[in-house]
């Protein structure tokens, strides 16, 4: 089954339109005009000028409590009036991975308060995380966001507590992408 792999392709054509593209550390990736997101496998393809591969996966850190709260007020994806979107390609150092998984969790919710902080959001901000460190791709992880036009000032404020904290100390890349959709 490979219904939750998925090609983040850049280039020439897509369902959104990219409006920013900043590096905010590390190597940049090719500037490209529009994204689209499709449905794949593990195989290579080498779709227009870049594609990132990312796949659903378990949760590691979101305890029984906060997963709870989660569910009850998170949003799903492709609600109409969701215009706006963020795709944050993220890779940590390897300081972050040689930690053990109680050392992150601690570093990631009891000391950068990431799911408490992210809480205040919803459902305001709909989010899908996709996992890609473990199927050898140049980011750990794809982070992907959708809002209303409205909503783009808290976004930018839930962007910028998150990196001033200790969790994002361990991010060596992160390109943040900015899309309308089309
Ligand atoms: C919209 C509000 C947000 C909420 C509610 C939220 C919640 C979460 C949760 C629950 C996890 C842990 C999943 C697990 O247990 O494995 C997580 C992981 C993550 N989030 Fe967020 N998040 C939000 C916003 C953001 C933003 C804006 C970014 C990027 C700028 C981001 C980047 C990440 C990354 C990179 C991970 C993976 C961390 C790791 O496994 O080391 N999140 N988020």
């Amino acid at each position: 089954m490979t219904d939750h792999i998925f090609d983040f392709i850049g280039g020439n054509a897509g369902e959104w339109k990219i409006v920013k593209m900043e590096t905010v550390i590390g190597d940049p990736i090719q500037d490209a005009s529009y994204l689209k997101i499709v449905n794949s496998n593990l195989q290579k393809t080498n779709e227009d000028l870049w594609t990132i591969k990312g796949l659903v996966s378990n949760v590691r850190y979101a305890e029984k409590e906060e997963k709870e709260k989660l569910l009850a007020i998170q949003a799903g994806l492709g609600r109409p009036a969701d215009t706006c979107a963020a795709l944050i390609p993220i890779r940590k150092n390897e300081a972050w991975w040689n930690l053990a998984q109680d050392e992150r969790r601690k570093i990631f919710e009891n000391k950068s308060h990431h799911i408490q902080t992210g809480l205040k959001y919803l459902p305001a901000i709909a989010r899908k995380l996709y996992h890609c460190r473990d199927i050898g791709e140049a980011f750990d992880f794809l982070t992907w966001f959708e809002y209303a036009p409205e909503h783009s000032n808290a976004f930018e404020e839930l962007v910028a507590a998150l990196r001033n904290t200790e969790e994002w100390k361990y991010v060596q890349r992160e390109i943040d992408i900015r899309l309308v959709r089309l």
